[in-house]
């Protein structure tokens, strides 16, 4: 047992039972960052100031919202929306939030791809950051069906019967996810329960498993340099600070970050005030009508691509979704994808960054063509798109690395 004196302070109260101090040292002071990085760096802590204030705007419309499938729509959309003081406030944040969690996600991932942060020791980073990903994906799916609009219903109708397509046990799945034969009512408590609680607790744990993966390989450099971590923060903390490659998490790179969160609420409440219509589909201040099918039925913008790569296989419903499903893990399998263990910028690596280009430019494409009716040529160009997407994540990413790998490090 430690010995225990009287206590100078709250904090040291505390330092003494739990080693606050140690484990401060640890996660903050003594957690070293390069100096060599971009304002890019910061979009993992923008990310966790998103997701606090979805957090926070979600336990406010939670005092108001009613998870019932007869009550659902008006919840929101009379009480909140019209009835409650700043509820359509809440409310804007809380959509432009998941709207924009997406955007500076999709960021975060590919500024991790352009400079090769997640290999060579960051597989860790990587395959938690994709658990969150998919885990975020869920939780915006689930949270889009409470309001029990049209789309919200049709959306949940069609993403639900995709687990039809399991072997054998399709239909059962799907009545087992959905608490009945259709969409309904215990299809929109069940979804409740995920969106408000169990999603965001494993969330939260993620986030901490990423954070944790992060203190060992430390983040990456804008020149993938492989740094000394201990010789360099030796010399920070002997005095030379200016010839040190590296800087506290905190204060020195929290404080950046601070600003760059901060420049960024100021777009962010821009949207909220002016151009939440962004965030928020027409279509779906309609309620919720079992019996009328709306003409097209698409997700939310960040899931086009992936809507688009089910889609493209239009001769084909069952390839349809085994290409979906690989879509949807094959980014956890970037790390063993890329054969070359070179960490550098894609510009500093030519046949890399040609395979970076085309993966944007694609899903891009995927993007565009998935939010339209699959008609005519549309339907070519989902196709084409869909399968592009997988030979150049199965055929040229290990093809342009593997190539890179042979020529070593002359790069
Ligand atoms: C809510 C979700 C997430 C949060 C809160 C978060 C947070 C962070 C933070 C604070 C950092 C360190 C600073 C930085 O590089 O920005 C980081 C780094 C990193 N994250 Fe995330 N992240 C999230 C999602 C993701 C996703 C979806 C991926 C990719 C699949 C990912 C992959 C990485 C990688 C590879 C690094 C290391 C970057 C480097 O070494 O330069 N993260 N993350």
């Amino acid at each position: 047992m430690a010995h225990i004196r009287k206590a100078k302070n709250l904090a040291d109260w505390f330092d003494q039972r739990l080693s606050t101090n140690r484990l401060f040292e640890v996660m903050m002071t003594k957690y070293w960052i390069p100096k060599n990085i971009n304002w890019l760096w910061a979009m993992g802590v923008v990310l966790t100031a998103l997701f606090g204030l979805l957090v926070i705007s979600g336990i406010f419309l939670l005092m108001y919202y009613k998870p019932d499938a007869d009550l659902a729509y008006d919840s929101v959309n009379y009480t909140i929306m019209q009835e409650v003081a700043f509820g359509w406030l809440w409310r804007h944040i809380h959509a432009v939030a998941a709207s924009m969690v997406f955007v500076i996600i999709y960021i975060h991932m590919f500024v991790a791809i352009y400079y090769g942060s997640y290999k060579n020791g960051r597989e860790m980073i990587w395959i938690s950051g994709m658990i969150l990903f998919v885990v975020f994906s869920a939780e915006a799916f689930s949270g889009y069906m409470l309001p029990w609009g049209q789309m919200s219903y049709w959306a949940a109708a069609v993403i639900t019967n995709l687990f039809g397509g399991i072997p054998l046990i399709g239909s059962d799945v799907v009545e087992w996810v959905r608490g009945n034969y259709v969409v309904a009512d215990s299809t929109l408590t069940r979804f409740f329960m995920l969106h408000v609680f169990l999603l965001p607790v494993v969330i939260l744990s993620m986030i901490a498993v990423h954070f944790y993966a992060l203190r060992t390989p430390h983040v990456n450099n804008q020149d993938g340099e492989e740094i000394d971590f201990e010789a360099e923060a030796s010399k920070y903390m002997a005095g030379d600070r200016r010839g040190a490659k590296v800087i506290r998490f905190w204060p020195d790179f929290l404080c950046k970050d601070i600003f760059i969160i901060s420049l960024f609420m100021i777009l962010f409440f821009a949207l909220v005030c002016y151009h939440f219509d962004f965030a928020m589909d027409p279509i779906n201040f309609e309620r919720a009508n079992p019996l009328a099918t709306p003409p097209h039925i698409y997700p939310e913008w960040y899931f086009l691509w992936s809507y688009e790569v089910l889609r493209g296989i239009f001769f084909s419903a069952n390839l349809g979704l085994v290409f979906f499903g690989i879509a949807q893990v094959v980014f956890l399998l970037l790390p063993w994808l890329d054969r070359s263990n070179v960490v550098k910028p894609a510009h500093k690596r030519p046949g890399f960054l040609l395979f970076f280009i085309l993966l944007i430019i694609d899903l891009i494409v995927l993007t565009v063509y998935g939010k339209l009716p699959p008609e005519g040529s549309a339907k070519y160009v989902g196709l084409v798109a869909s399968i592009s997407f997988l030979i150049l994540l199965f055929v040229v990413l290990p093809y342009v690395t593997m190539k890179e790998n042979k020529q070593g490090d002359n790069l």
